[in-house]
């Protein structure tokens, strides 16, 4: 081969090789990339803050002594019919699977004679606590959430002026019924 035959081949590569990045520039230039595609999903830029209130819990919406001076205790009655799957609510009725609860309101918690009750309920008697309606509010609201280990099985009542009907009945079932909180 001589260097002319070596000039002609190296001319046609390098000729090449040129071509091709020619054509590559020029692609590139005509097809722009695709935008860069990110995992996940935008996150709507800075929501505005609800007012505290609005995103807190639609909890109890006036205060127990208010709600208790407007309940219905016959609509009380009504409610605690899941209840006496498991109590008995008459005068010198019997323990069930929980203990009998005529005059549960205002009671030392854990007290009812012949029951027996479970060591976390128990605590909270030996502390001196009574049944007052604050307390038995919170603990028909969530009994496990109010008393972590009580034998309760019993999910619990959601809404507040639900259970200050409860309350209401549960507060006639008493020879002397308890004064009701002041509003
Ligand atoms: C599945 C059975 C069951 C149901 C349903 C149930 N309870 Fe109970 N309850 C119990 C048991 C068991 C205890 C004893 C708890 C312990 O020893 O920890 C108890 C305890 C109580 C106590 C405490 C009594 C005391 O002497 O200290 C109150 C008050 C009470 N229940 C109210 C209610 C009300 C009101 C309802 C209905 C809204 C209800 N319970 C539904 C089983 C039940």
């Amino acid at each position: 081969m001589d260097s002319f035959e070596f000039n002609k081949i190296a001319g046609a590569v390098l000729g090449t090789l040129l071509f091709i990045m020619a054509t590559g520039l020029l692609a590139e230039a005509i097809f722009a990339p695709p935008a860069q595609v990110v995992a996940g999903y935008a996150l709507p830029a800075g929501e505005p803050e609800k007012g505290g209130s609005a995103a807190a819990p639609a909890a109890q919406s006036e205060p127990l002594p208010v709600l208790l001076a407007k309940a219905d205790a016959k609509k009380g009655e009504g409610l605690i019919k899941p209840c006496t799957a498991c109590h008995s609510f008459e005068k010198g009725g019997p323990n069930k699977v929980g203990p009998n609860l005529y005059g549960v309101v205002d009671r030392p918690i854990a007290s009812h004679e012949g029951f027996n009750y479970s060591a976390a309920i128990k605590e909270h008697g030996a502390k001196g606590e009574k049944w007052t309606f604050e307390n038995l509010d919170h603990f028909i609201a969530g009994p496990k959430a109010y008393i972590p280990g009580t034998a309760m099985g019993y999910a619990g009542l959601k809404e507040a002026d639900r259970r200050a009907d409860v309350l209401a009945y549960l507060r006639t079932l008493s020879d002397n019924p308890a004064p009701l909180p002041t509003p």
